[in-house]
């Protein structure tokens, strides 16, 4: 089907991580939770270390988790054991969406703190696979082979970590046995590891000589092989590192509703996950964006009331008026709410394997505000092994670009690099609902801020009863040469006979004046398209009767072009005539050169025309004449006044 409405959405992966497994492991134990994702490949000893630490941890999870163990015997594909797959579950939504998780979430326990180690896969679609780890994870493990030292792709995770605004990283220097606990070898990995997170901008790290095999340095330090290191253990690190982030809860208070909790008429909460600032009762709030303001009544958890809460925590507040408010909206800091905007500057990972298209509409969802968001060209792409700024058009599999986007409707933000839930997002793909993107916002561009709709006084509806019609868009789609020109200047003939204004655009006509500097490559039609299809919506604004005669070869954009105008205007005609037959005629001869190899990507040959699937209209000019078609048209379109 043509283009759907919004899914409801599962998730994207970070509330997923944060409503499901948090609020299951919240119920069931209260012990804060660290989320890390360890980044290395099997060659550093990656799985060693995993196994040895969910085994000297001693994963105590009979008590908390006999829940999920009754819930694997009923649901879960491992047979007796703990299905794992359970605790995140809730991916389900995301991989109905199309995207592959190749990421392996394990959980364990200590005395002091529960851990998710997202364990990623490093073969080709690593970017992917990290960035949906990373997404969720409040500290990195980067592994070295102590015999190999800092490689280009201990760089490469390094880069990927930071930029997804990963603040706690950890240099294992793992193999140590191997190459006998020296400590000269360890100092110079750590002085090469420094250089490069100083290159980068990894404002801190902490390094730890390991061996996973071993396991010194895993839960106690100093090991006795390592006397001249002095820090802590693997684990000990894990445990106690600073999770609150104090960057985030300076910040003005805000969070994005998830759900309205409304057990009873009495109580009606809005919970959700503080992105940044602190909340207490009796502090002043705003209702992002409907913009009514009320106090906070109460701020509750599952541990029940707390006197003041802050970023990081998933509470349930209660307000002292009744305002709207429900899933999407965002409750702010009253006198400083969030910025709402719909022009971007954002990086963007791209997770298709069909590149990205600049120009074409993508759902855009940003926490549970999901949006049309259109992408233009990359400013630049950025390669992961240099850190180089490269020339881009579009975005391929597992690049990462710098780019403008601006939405259909403004959404409220904060920068990624202030909140990493009001600023992340993805871009899921109208059509097959995949998730083929993920980026963070920087900023919102200050046109955004300065250009205002003007109101007019003379309106549309003025225009068109003026001109005593009803405005349309007849837009004709087939492949060139299928007829479409002959036919709509044929209707527009008979239309003007009956007194009605209207307007024929065509597209070798338009390719000469206001499109002359687009070409023929998928990001050119799709712009081209776009243009048309702000023209025609002019032109129907002002009471015309407009026919375009494109081959709009993509199904995205003559849906854009719908959506654009009322409901009812847009009337879609599709010239079905064959491409044998077309080609056969070849009128311009294009088909020929097409043919020969002379002529790149034409429509039918060598670039794809997807044929409309609900068209209003569909005409052929094989079984008719053009003056039938046409004639048939017209007596389909002017019943309906
Ligand atoms: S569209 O795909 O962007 O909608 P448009 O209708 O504007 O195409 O232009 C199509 C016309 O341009 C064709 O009728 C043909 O005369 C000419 N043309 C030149 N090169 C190509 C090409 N590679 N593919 C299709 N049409 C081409």
């Amino acid at each position: 089907m043509a283009d759907q409405p919004a899914p409801e959405p599962g998730f994207r992966v970070d509330a997923l991580i944060a409503e499901d497994i948090e609020a299951y492991l919240e119920q069931h134990q209260h012990k804060s939770l660290l989320r890390f994702i360890t980044c290395g490949s099997v060659d550093d000893g990656k799985s060693t270390l995993i196994g040895r630490l969910l085994y000297d941890s001693k994963m105590i999870f009979e008590d908390q988790l006999s829940a999920l163990e009754s819930d694997s015997a009923k649901h879960g594909t491992q047979g007796e054991e703990i299905d794992f797959a359970l605790l995140v579950d809730g991916l389900a939504a995301e991989r109905e969406q199309g995207i592959t998780i190749d990421v392996a979430y394990r959980f364990f326990t200590t005395e002091k703190r529960k851990f998710i180690v997202a364990d990623t896969p490093g073969h080709e679609q690593y970017t992917r696979n990290m960035v949906t780890g990373a997404s969720t994870a409040d500290l990195a493990v980067i592994l070295v082979d102590a015999r190999k030292g800092v490689l280009k792709q201990t760089r490469r995770h390094s880069y990927l970590v930071h930029l997804l605004g990963i603040k706690h990283l950890v240099l294992a220097v793992n193999k140590m046995d191997l190459v006998d606990y020296d400590q000269e070898v360890f100092d110079k990995i750590v002085a090469d590891y420094g250089e490069f997170a100083e290159e980068v901008g990894i404002e801190d790290f902490v390094a730890i000589p390991i061996s996973g095999f071993k396991g010194d340095n895993i839960t106690a330090s100093p090991a006795e092989t390592t006397p001249w290191y002095d820090g802590p253990s693997l684990i000990d690190h894990l445990e106690t590192v600073e999770l609150a982030n104090a960057a985030a809860q300076e910040r003005p208070f805000r969070m994005a509703v998830q759900w309205v909790n409304r057990p009873n008429l009495d109580f009606r909460g809005f919970a959700g996950l503080i992105a940044c600032g602190t909340i207490k009762p009796g502090d002043p709030v705003r209702i992002v964006p409907a913009g009514k303001t009320s106090t906070v009544k109460s701020v509750t958890t599952f541990d029940g009331d707390l006197d003041e809460a802050v970023a990081g925590q998933s509470v349930t507040l209660t307000l002292e008026d009744e305002v709207d408010c429900s899933r999407g909206d965002v409750i702010a800091a009253a006198g400083d709410p969030p910025e709402a905007s719909d022009q971007f500057e954002a990086t963007i990972v791209w997770m298709s394997e069909e590149a990205l298209k600049p120009g074409r509409g993508y759902w855009l969802k940003l926490g549970t505000q999901m949006v049309t968001a259109t992408v233009q060209p990359p400013k630049y792409e950025v390669d992961v092994n240099s850190f180089e700024h490269l020339a881009a058009k579009t975005l391929d599999l597992n690049a990462i670009g710098v780019a403008e986007i601006a939405t259909d409707r403004p959404i409220t933000f904060e920068p990624y690099d202030q909140s990493r839930q009001l600023g992340g997002f993805i871009l899921i793909d109208k059509f097959t609902n995949a998730t083929v993107g993920a980026g963070m916002l920087h900023f919102s561009l200050r046109r955004a801020q300065n250009v205002h709709w003007q109101p007019t006084t003379i309106t549309r509806d003025d225009h068109a009863t003026l001109k005593n019609q009803r405005p349309r868009v007849l837009w004709f789609t087939g492949l060139s040469g299928s007829g479409k020109s002959t036919i709509a200047n044929e209707v527009e003939k008979q239309l003007a006979l009956m007194n009605r204004h209207t307007f024929l655009l065509d597209g070798d006509n338009v390719r000469h004046g206001l499109n002359k500097d687009l070409g023929f490559t998928e990001t050119d039609r799709i712009e081209n398209i776009r243009r048309i299809g702000e023209v025609a919506k002019l032109m129907a604004d002002a009471g015309l009767i407009v026919l375009t005669a494109f081959i709009s070869p993509f199904r995205a954009e003559r849906q854009m072009v719908r959506k654009m105008l009322p409901e009812g205007e847009f009337i879609e005609i599709f010239v079905d005539t064959p491409l044998e037959v077309a080609e056969q005629r070849d009128v311009k001869g294009l088909y020929k050169k097409a043919r020969s190899g002379e002529l790149k990507n034409f429509t039918g040959i060598d670039s794809p025309y997807e044929m409309p699937e609900n068209a209003e209209i569909v005409v052929n000019t094989v079984d008719m004449t053009p003056v039938e078609a046409a004639e048939y048209i017209v007596k389909q379109i002017l019943p309906l006044k």
